[in-house]
């Protein structure tokens, strides 16, 4: 008897087990596709106002380039929407643990107290740019300043030079916030970028509560300009 009971015993586990799995397996088929969904009704949205509007074909293949590197690259989330829903505590931990590698390759950051960083990286906006885009030119107004976190920007003076090229981890466009002036050059995407974006007023903020963000930030343009 004892053996039987062991033998159902195990029978009754190994079928709950299975079922537990495929019960698991069948809701994360059925998100993955949800979101497809989601994803693919937007694509879908995208072309018939393109069609519509009579897009050159040329541009049209450019916007379905985009919309598949926004799949690919974050199978279409918004980080902000779903940040959105989050306390803030919790938000802090999750950009965090979202930006790890970022925050290893920006050399302040990987010296920096962890309070420092969550605030500051808490003030990003995330903003993805296509091949080509330009951030802005020389001479334009300044109102933020770029963290690359993938991606490579070129430099270019007003006289058409490139002056530098800039990839993952470097940040762009302190100098004419430090400065209160206008861009010094033009910066514009040589690939898809993930950037963040510290508009302005964050900018500020930032640099006051943050002296030791501050002299970094300061001893880069200094570099820079030199
Ligand atoms: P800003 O003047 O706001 O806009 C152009 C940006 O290009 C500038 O800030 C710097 O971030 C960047 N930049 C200008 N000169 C150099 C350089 N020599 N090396 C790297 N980046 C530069």
């Amino acid at each position: 008897l004892p053996q039987m009971m062991y033998a159902c015993l195990v029978i009754i586990v190994g079928v709950s087990f299975f079922g537990f799995i495929l019960g698991n397996m069948a809701t994360l088929l059925f998100r993955m596709d949800a979101e497809r969904e989601r994803h693919l009704s937007r694509v879908d949205r995208a072309e018939a106002f393109m069609r519509h509007h009579r897009i050159p074909k040329p541009l049209r293949a450019k916007v379905r380039a985009y919309y598949r590197y926004l799949w690919e690259g974050r199978h279409g989330y918004e980080d902000r929407t779903v940040l959105a829903t989050l306390p803030p505590s919790l938000r802090a931990k999750v950009v965090l643990a979202l930006h790890a590698e970022l925050i290893d390759r920006v050399p302040f950051f990987r010296g920096a107290e962890r309070q420092s960083v969550e605030a500051i990286v808490l003030a990003f906006k995330p903003r993805v740019v296509v091949p080509g885009e330009i951030l802005f030119r020389a001479g334009d107004p300044a109102d933020a300043l770029y963290v690359i976190q993938r991606g490579v920007v070129d430099v270019i003076a007003a006289s058409g030079v490139v002056i530098a090229t800039l990839g993952e981890g470097d940040f762009f466009g302190e100098m004419a916030l430090l400065d209160h002036a206008p861009r010094n050059a033009t910066v514009r995407a040589t690939d898809y970028c993930d950037l963040f974006v510290l508009e302005r007023e964050a900018f500020d903020l930032v640099l006051e509560r943050h002296p030791d963000f501050a002299r970094y930030i300061q001893a880069t343009a200094a570099a820079r300009k030199s």
